[in-house]
């Protein structure tokens, strides 16, 4: 697979881009290379738009919202969240017409998980669902956003490892054997030379009242912003 390929691959996914808490102003992110916007329009709804105003420029997530739209710092051109038209260019005139080159790409956004999800390829899947934890009664909250040094692949295949931790490199501590029917705590954590999995922690903790997970991953080949989720019981 060439990396042109697996980067087309991976546009296809759905990925958090902004904590839900956080979209009382816009939020800047990067996602496989592409600047976003992401921001809640006065109705509450999330949007996902380039971080780049298509006129000179702009950085969009230094604007304002003004209704269901946001307006670039700079000359105040207005782009609407849902479908990335421009629809007010102060310097033509309320009643000048809008020029039909005057639209950027707008992405899907969903607020899921105390989180703002988008694709910015063509999904090959509906956004994230997991109605099996419904039944739970779980109440969602993002944690602080983190940045790794680490590629996408790299985080992924990490997170998703977690039978690596007790054996690779220099284990710090590892206190825990996860049981679900009772309360445990574990850390494991690792120093060591670049490479991507240089640094890998994680604190995981079952309880009847109380689940929580944060992880983070190291040194590597690109800067990943991710953040961590937390459920809580309300
Ligand atoms: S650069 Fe955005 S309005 Fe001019």
């Amino acid at each position: 697979m060439t990396p042109e390929t697996r980067t087309a691959a991976l546009r296809r996914g759905w990925y958090p881009v902004a904590r839900a808490v956080d979209l009382d102003r816009p939020q800047q992110a990067t996602l496989l290379g592409r600047r976003l916007v992401a921001f809640r329009t006065a109705d509450g709804r999330p949007r996902v738009l380039p971080d780049r105003c298509l006129h000179r420029g702009g950085a969009l997530h230094r604007g304002a919202v003004i209704g269901d739209s946001i307006e670039c710092p700079y000359h105040g051109w207005q782009w609407r969240g849902a479908d990335g038209h421009c629809v007010y260019i102060p310097s033509n005139g309320s009643s000048a017409p809008i020029p039909k080159a005057a639209v950027i790409d707008a992405f899907p956004a969903v607020e899921r998980y105390g989180l703002v999800w988008t694709c910015i390829g063509d999904p090959l899947t509906g956004p994230p669902d997991l109605p099996e934890l419904e039944p739970l009664g779980m109440a969602y909250a993002a944690g602080d956003p983190v940045d790794v040094e680490a590629g996408i692949l790299a985080a992924m295949e990490n997170f998703r490892d977690v039978a690596h931790r007790a054996t690779v490199g220099d284990v710090n501590r590892v206190s825990a054997t996860v049981d679900q029917n009772t309360s445990v705590s574990g850390t494991a954590g690792r120093d060591g030379s670049p490479g991507w999995t240089a640094g890998f922690a994680s604190a995981i903790e079952y309880g009847p009242h109380q689940a929580q997970a944060a992880c983070f991953a190291g040194e590597g080949r690109n800067r990943l912003q991710g953040s961590t989720s937390s459920m809580t019981r309300p």
